[in-house]
């Protein structure tokens, strides 16, 4: 860190980004006029934003489509310069750029790629080693430590073009974390890959985070990612931020009921509660029902009480629901 150790490893205060879009023109007549005269209009991509981020978090970073994520990565990692506003990563200021700053950090797309397209990852490796100034001694002790972790032993010497996309990616992430950077801007790093695939590098993720502790912001549209790695989530919609807090408190709030799901021994169901429960699906021995997360101790006391259950669940409405639920209406919503 830069000189002393501080308290945000991110901060940002008024951020904002502006691009300027050129307008598509309808018809030949008003083509040729454009052609000339290009009309544009501005986009705010980011506005005004504020972010406080503690050094060793994991921040889940959401939004529908297009509503600046990418874009805020960019500013924070130093790719792009802010319109206007502050930011401060570690101490430094990213658009300068300095050597120190581009150490301490990393930037994994999973769109976009840091490997080298007609070589094999391993020649990447020895690339960054370099670029990096690891010692002989450290560049041997990590890479072996990710490529065990990765499981990426048998894609080292194949020309990354010929690799899957989840080995790609596996391998993207050991060249990006090379040179143990203390934050990780991960965006969409599981972003077309099976379900498996995600999973693995989900709970990469996880073990490399138990182990140095980096500070990781995420962002990832499947829900999955966001629930297993943050506990924070920060919502942004059209640039704006529209919620920072808890998962759990965001869930709380946008659904205020828990789904139970019971399977019966034999014979039938007693009867809900006709107040805040309300049955979702019945199969044979099997109910699952919405219920009012306050009422749930009380109902799951009241089912055990009747000796004849031999399964009972309790979960929390699927995450996508939730966010889809929040971008619903035209105007951000503010829970
Ligand atoms: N280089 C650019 N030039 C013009 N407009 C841009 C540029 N980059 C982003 N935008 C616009 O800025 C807005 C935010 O884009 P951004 O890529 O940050 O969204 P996002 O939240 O990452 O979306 P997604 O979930 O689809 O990745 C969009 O309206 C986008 O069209
Ligand atoms: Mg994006």
């Amino acid at each position: 860190m830069n000189e002393q150790q501080h308290e945000y490893a991110i901060v940002s205060s008024g951020l904002n980004r502006e691009f300027k879009v050129r307008l598509k023109a309808e018809g030949l007549a008003a083509s040729l006029r454009n052609f000339f005269a290009p009309a544009h209009k501005t986009v705010n991509a980011v506005n005004n934003l504020d972010l406080q981020i503690r050094p060793g978090d994991i921040v889940g970073f959401l939004g529908p489509n297009g509503a600046g994520k990418t874009t805020t990565l960019k500013m924070l990692s130093g790719l792009l310069v802010p319109t206007s506003g502050n930011i401060d990563v570690l101490g430094y200021t990213p658009f300068n750029r300095d050597h120190a700053f581009l150490k301490s950090i990393s930037l994994v797309m999973g769109q976009k790629q840091n490997l080298w397209w007609d070589l094999p990852p391993v020649e990447t490796f020895a690339i960054h080693r370099r670029i990096y100034g690891l010692t002989d001694a450290e560049y041997k002790s990590r890479i072996s430590e990710l490529i065990d972790m990765l499981e990426i032993v048998d894609c080292l010497e194949t020309q990354t073009r010929k690799l899957s996309l989840g080995q790609r990616m596996r391998c993207e992430l050991a060249v990006s974390l090379l040179h143990q950077p203390q934050i990780l801007f991960l965006d969409e790093p599981t972003i077309g890959l099976d379900i498996l695939m995600q999973k693995k590098i989900r709970n990469f993720l996880l073990d490399y985070h138990r182990r140095f502790k980096p500070t990781i912001l995420l962002t990832s549209h499947y829900m999955d990612d966001v629930a297993a790695l943050a506990q924070r989530v920060i919502v942004i919609d059209h640039g704006n931020k529209v919620f920072d807090g808890y998962l759990n408190d965001l869930t709380h709030k946008m659904h205020p009921e828990k789904i139970m799901s019971v399977l019966l021994n034999n014979g039938e169901f007693i009867c809900l509660p006709e107040e805040g429960c309300r049955l979702i699906h019945h199969d044979g021995h099997h109910y699952r029902f919405m219920l009012d997360r306050k009422r749930v101790p009380e109902m799951a006391a009241r089912l055990y009480a009747t000796g004849n259950i031999a399964d009972l669940t309790i979960e929390d409405p699927p995450l996508e629901d939730l966010i889809g639920q929040l971008f619903t209406s035209d105007k951000p919503t503010r829970p």
